[in-house]
């Protein structure tokens, strides 16, 4: 990669890195930190204001951990269905099964290699002039006449039959599948033979056996499964989205009307999280809910209940569904101490918090690092072209404004990078617009007067926030005192 600015003509000429962590800008604490906590598995909090990186480093984090190794399902308990079972499958286990079930699929053979009047049977031969087609054509495309399922030369007057009565074919239905036997030595055996699309499968005896083996089982249903994504966002979460729920069944699990309770048991974020990175963006916002992450994390496993109870899933109960994740939070700075205590020495007792960075010195690395910001903000967009060493030092220099502004320190730059990335996209659309090849300098300039915040154009327009309010409030609006749902007196608009 070429390091530092000068050599750049584009940001095309900038090496986007394959590492999600490594696309986080100027954070380099927290990269660092959440690099040992995947590597050992620690918890994390994040915290600092909006746009910053914060969901970024948290889903960069779950690339780094291994996949999951465990399928989690909930077992039919015939003795009490209301308190279906857990198990825990190893990826062994779960490969094994499948081998298994796939070996019970027998095996599918061409129309043309089962005995004729076998495929005459499932409706894959014309019974009359030998030819095949498929079982979903009733009429025989060649002779135009119906598949009757009966061999032509081997049924006794077939041929006077089948052609002066075409409805034999409706006494000699086709099948689905076809029961025989066959000599394997001096044994004999039973086959089965089943329609499978445009291919027939042949079910041979151990086949058979293994079958029904499987289908003694007791019943189950995957609620996580082994193919899954490590990451999990719980964001503002209800109750049942974060803990699970039992679903209502208005016959109450009524043996042949309703459906078992092990079949509407639905797993929650923390469960889905085992093994991966349960994220929990604006962790104040979960208030009361914090309480149970904290049983979680600490029991690694959180029963499922049925959390309506007006719902029939309210009397059905899975224990220990194992719940074994990573813990990630993030949030503001203002908002700490809103976080349940005992959380927050949870975290601090098995992993980290980290105040993010809003700003970073105005140096010739960082600089470098902006633009490749700008680069990865426009190969993720897709919509947009490449951005020039003019445009690039634009957006550098509005990073500096930014940082004196809402940080107050000189020679820094920004990294209230959601924002800045807002100008990039706005200035790339620009760019499309004119039919330029890149975005340019004047680009930038431009999309910089359109990005303004709605703050900022009433200050333009109006002088001050106060005065564009007060000018533009109608007078019914100023004798409605409720108007002011959030305030208790109407001084400083005045
Ligand atoms: N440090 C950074 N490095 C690179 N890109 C960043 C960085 N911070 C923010 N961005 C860009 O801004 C977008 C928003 O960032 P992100 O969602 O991580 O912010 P956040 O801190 O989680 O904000 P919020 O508190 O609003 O959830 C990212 O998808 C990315 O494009
Ligand atoms: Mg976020």
């Amino acid at each position: 990669m070429k390091k530092i600015l000068a050599n750049i003509e584009t940001t095309r000429d900038i090496e986007i890195p394959a590492d999600p962590l490594s696309r986080v800008i100027g954070q380099e604490r927290a990269v660092e930190t959440a690099r040992l906590a995947a590597y050992q598995r620690r918890h994390l909090l994040l915290i600092g204001p909006p746009g910053i990186g914060k969901s970024m480093i948290a889903q960069a984090l779950a690339l780094h951990i291994s996949q999951p190794t465990e399928e989690i399902r909930v077992v039919h308990n015939p003795s009490n269905p209301e308190r279906p079972a857990v198990e825990v499958l190893t990826k062994e286990a779960v490969y094994a099964e499948r081998e298994r079930k796939q070996f019970v699929e027998g095996e599918l053979l061409d129309a043309k290699d089962v005995p004729p009047h076998i495929a005459e049977r499932l409706g894959y031969r014309c019974g009359q002039c030998g030819m095949y087609s498929s079982y979903t054509e009733k009429v025989c495309p060649r002779c135009q006449k119906p598949k009757t399922g009966v061999r032509g030369d081997s049924a006794p007057f077939s041929d006077i039959v089948g052609n002066l009565f075409f409805t034999l074919g409706d006494m000699l239905p086709q099948k689905n599948s076809v029961t025989t036997t066959r000599a394997v030595g001096d044994k004999e055996e039973v086959v089965v033979y089943e329609r499978a699309g445009d291919k027939i499968r042949m079910l041979d005896q151990r086949t058979l056996e293994r079958r029904k083996e499987i289908e003694k089982q007791r019943p189950r249903k995957v609620l996580v499964p082994l193919e899954r994504k490590p990451f999990v966002l719980a964001t503002g979460a209800s109750e049942t989205e974060l803990l699970g729920d039992v679903r209502h069944d208005p016959y109450g699990g009524h043996r042949e009307l309703g459906t078992q309770p092990y079949e509407r048991v639905i797993p929650g974020a923390i469960h889905e999280a085992h093994q991966g990175v349960l994220f929990i963006d604006e962790l104040p916002h979960l208030g009361h809910l914090q309480r149970y992450i904290l049983t979680a994390m600490q029991e690694k496993k959180f029963p499922i209940t049925g959390r309506n109870p007006q719902s029939a899933g309210a009397s059905v109960r899975v224990d220990a569904v194992p719940c074994d994740f990573i813990f990630v939070g993030a949030c503001n700075i203002q908002d700490l101490p809103t976080i349940l205590s005992p959380l927050r020495s949870r975290i601090i007792g098995s992993g980290y918090e980290v105040l993010l960075e809003t700003y970073m010195p105005d140096t010739d690395e960082n600089r470098m690092k902006l633009a490749q910001f700008i680069a990865q903000e426009i190969t993720m967009d897709g919509r947009i072209p490449h951005a020039t060493r003019a445009a690039v030092l634009e957006v550098i220099a509005e990073a500096g404004r930014r940082a004196k502004k809402m940080d107050g320190v000189e020679n820094a730059l920004t990294l209230r990078l959601r924002e800045l990335g807002g100008l990039v996209r706005a200035a790339g659309d620009l760019a499309v617009i004119s039919r330029s090849e890149y975005i340019d300098a004047e680009h930038i300039k431009k999309a910089l007067e359109h990005a303004k915040t709605a703050e900022e154009q009433i200050m333009e327009k109006y002088g001050s926030l106060q005065a564009g309010v007060s000018r533009e409030l109608a007078d019914s609006q100023k004798s409605n005192k409720y108007f002011y749902w959030n305030r208790t007196e109407l001084d400083g608009y005045q």
